[in-house]
């Protein structure tokens, strides 16, 4: 699992774990986007609360993730789930299906960073890739293409870091034993290698032949 606030670096940071570690991302954000553009009966519920900034209702989301989790691509490769669960009762649905992450990545940025990243993020639709303006420049052959989210305004950051701080805590609380902290201020490429750190480890104890290979001579 990955939290962190806002435009702490989640999405930057799954795009790289998935390339390495082969696993499925689960992205509770782009689906529910994706249901947004498609005019679904789930999209239309999300659109109101995700202009606003707000959490979508466990109704819509809670199920959609549970579905997700039991589809045959990630029971196979296994799953990073990011911007899941951010509320204790969303914790508490897959706590009863018993389902627990191997590991707890929470990527910490202060908030003043966060109204800046997120006012200059830009979002390839072709690509799917992550830019920044001033952090991780586009390539000029796709600037013109490129889109901003529409939550990706300083007032609505503002309302999605109030939502973040009000549960952080909470949902914390039930992964304390796989929890690891990272600093999400450093470089993306620094930033990505406590995050592989981090995913080692946690292979190593939850894998005991990661663990032979490790030790081996
Ligand atoms: P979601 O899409 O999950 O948004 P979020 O959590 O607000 O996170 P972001 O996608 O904004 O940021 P990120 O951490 O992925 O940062 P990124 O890598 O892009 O959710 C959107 C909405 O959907 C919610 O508000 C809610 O309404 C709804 N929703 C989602 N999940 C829900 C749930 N479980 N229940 C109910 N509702 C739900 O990076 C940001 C920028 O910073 C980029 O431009 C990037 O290039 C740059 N950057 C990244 N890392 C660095 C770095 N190390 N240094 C400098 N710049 C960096």
């Amino acid at each position: 699992m990955i939290a962190g606030a806002p435009a702490a670096g989640k999405g930057t940071q799954c795009a790289k774990i998935v390339e390495k570690y082969g696993l499925v991302h689960i992205s509770v954000g782009d689906i529910l986007r994706d249901e947004v553009k498609n005019g679904t009966p789930a999209g239309k519920i999300a659109k109101n609360f995700m202009d606003s900034g707000n959490l979508v209702p466990d109704e819509v989301v809670v199920e959609m993730v549970r579905e997700r989790l039991n589809q045959d691509d990630v029971r196979a490769k296994g799953w990073l789930l990011d911007g899941y669960p951010r509320s204790a009762s969303q914790a508490e649905a897959i706590e009863k299906e018993s389902i627990r992450p191997d590991l707890f990545l929470l990527i910490n940025v202060p908030d003043e960073l966060l109204v800046e990243r997120v006012s200059g993020r830009r979002l390839d639709p072709q690509t799917g890739k992550i830019y920044h303006l001033k952090y991780n420049p586009p390539p000029a052959d796709a600037v013109s293409r490129l889109q901003q989210r529409s939550d990706d305004t300083e007032d609505k950051c503002r309302v999605r870091l109030d939502t973040y701080h009000k549960n952080v805590d909470a949902v914390i609380g039930f992964y304390k034993d796989v929890k690891v902290e990272i600093d999400g201020t450093q470089s993306m490429e620094d930033v990505f290698d406590a995050c592989a750190a981090a995913i080692d480890d946690a292979l190593v104890k939850t894998d005991p032949l990661e663990a032979f290979c490790k030790d081996a001579p």
